[in-house]
């Protein structure tokens, strides 16, 4: 019978791995709490319509990577593939709306893409994501890119390259897409044959192609700041402004586009780690989405959001960052009554607080220290029947093998010393 394995692109996370993950998700829950974001969790599946609406049917995420289905009862769902539509259903299924004037929500969770797996690309990948629902200012995008900003570095990673673009509003962008039509139209044969499509369907994303002979045939491509309506402009310069404010270095690149169709004005990456990520270095993905809350079924209201990879943040930063495990006590049971006596000694310290391994059946003293070894134990406490008459139990420091009869009332403040 052939082993059973998970699906191709997709990964266990064991617990050896879990300190690392568990140190960068509360790092993200402490950082995005301070300024106001509170989570939310919406469901992994979610109508196939709501990303074809909110992603924009012509993207490759919804052309080509999406895990779409139809259920038993012939409902049309997908995996979700990003959290942005998903939080803003969720925002106005629940009539958040109605709560505050200002939504700042955040989210840390799995989506499903199918590309092709490499070094940082999954097909079940996770993102940590932040929402910031009801504002249009540029003051808002700033503190937004300042936020990610100081996450990446309060991580440790340094070597961050923040690239900024606008892509103006709807009104605007007929203009500018009929320019790149006519652009590349004459470039046509240049072209790979998704971008010959494109064309017609979403010429922007030429601009975002990674096949090297469209690269070069965008290069003198209309640019985008041509066509940006005043107030879109003044949009633009004040957030540039503004970023230097939040100590943010970034690099203005007129050709980003990024690969949801929702994104109105400011959009941004930051890229980092090359040498690791290769051609995965984006590491944060993001930017002003104003017009999807009314697509979806709401009023105008002004939107914007970014999400890491958090598999791409913990491949840069090694096995450095992890959150610290508890040591663990081992109690040992010998003599008559002894594996009741680890039951009773085990609940005492996990009330205190320690992290407890214990036997789950009679052994010897040998293989239970043996255990307490194997289970990296700093203390094991050995609750024999001699100890008992006198309400004690044995701790050994399992360093350096020094043992000494304790009082069970007295237990908690011994085995802190040796920690
Ligand atoms: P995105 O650029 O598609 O944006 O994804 C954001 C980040 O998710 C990427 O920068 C990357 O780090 C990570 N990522 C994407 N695909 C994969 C993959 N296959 N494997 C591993 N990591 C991946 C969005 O998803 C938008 N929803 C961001 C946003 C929020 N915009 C506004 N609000």
């Amino acid at each position: 019978m052939s082993k059973l394995r998970c699906v191709k692109g997709m990964h266990d996370i064991l617990p050896e791995d879990m300190p690392k993950w568990h140190y960068l998700e509360n790092c993200y829950r402490n950082l995005v709490s301070d300024y106001g974001y509170e989570e939310i969790r919406t469901p992994i599946l979610e109508s196939l319509d709501l990303f074809v609406r909110g992603i924009g049917e012509s993207t490759d995420i919804v052309e080509k990577e999406m895990y779409a289905f139809e259920d038993k009862g012939n409902a049309k769902l997908a995996l979700r593939p990003e959290g942005t539509a998903s939080v803003i259903r969720a925002f106005l299924q629940n009539n958040l709306e109605a709560l505050t004037p200002v939504s700042k929500l955040y989210y840390i969770g799995p989506m499903f893409r199918r590309e092709r797996p490499a070094r940082g690309r999954y097909r079940q990948f996770y993102q940590a994501g932040a929402e910031l629902i009801g504002i249009e200012d540029a003051t808002a995008d700033a503190e937004l890119i300042g936020m990610a900003v100081t996450f990446v570095k309060t991580l440790g990673i340094q070597n961050v390259n923040v690239q900024i673009n606008s892509l103006g509003d709807p009104e605007t962008r007929p203009a500018y897409r009929n320019a790149l039509v006519q652009f590349f139209s004459k470039k046509k044969e240049q072209l790979c044959n998704d971008c010959v499509r494109r064309l017609d369907t979403n010429p922007l994303r030429i601009l975002d192609c990674k096949v090297e002979a469209c690269s070069i045939a965008a290069q003198e491509a209309p640019n985008v700041f041509d066509y940006l309506s005043d107030d879109a402009h003044s949009h633009f310069s004040d957030l540039q402004q503004l970023l230097s404010l939040h100590d943010v270095n970034f690099t203005v690149v007129p050709t980003m586009v990024r690969g949801l169709d929702y994104y109105t004005r400011t959009i941004f990456e930051i890229q980092g780690g090359a040498d690791i990520l290769g051609a995965q270095s984006t590491i944060v993905g993001g930017g002003r989405y104003n017009g999807l809350v009314k697509q979806l079924g709401g009023r105008n209201t002004p939107t914007i959001g970014f999400a890491f990879g958090i598999e791409r943040l913990l491949l840069l930063l090694g096995d450095n960052a992890k959150e610290s495990v508890k040591p663990t006590v081992f109690v040992a049971g010998v003599g008559e009554g002894g594996l009741e006596r680890t039951i009773r000694v085990s609940r005492q310290l996990r009330n205190c607080n320690f992290k407890v391994e214990a036997p789950y059946k009679n052994g010897s003293l040998r293989s239970q220290l043996k255990r307490a070894d194997k289970s990296s134990a700093v203390v094991a406490v050995i609750a024999g029947a001699d100890e008992a008459l006198q309400n004690a139990v044995t701790i050994r420091n399992m360093q350096n093998g020094e043992q000494q009869i304790v009082p069970l009332d007295e237990l908690e403040p011994k085995i802190r010393e040796l920690m």
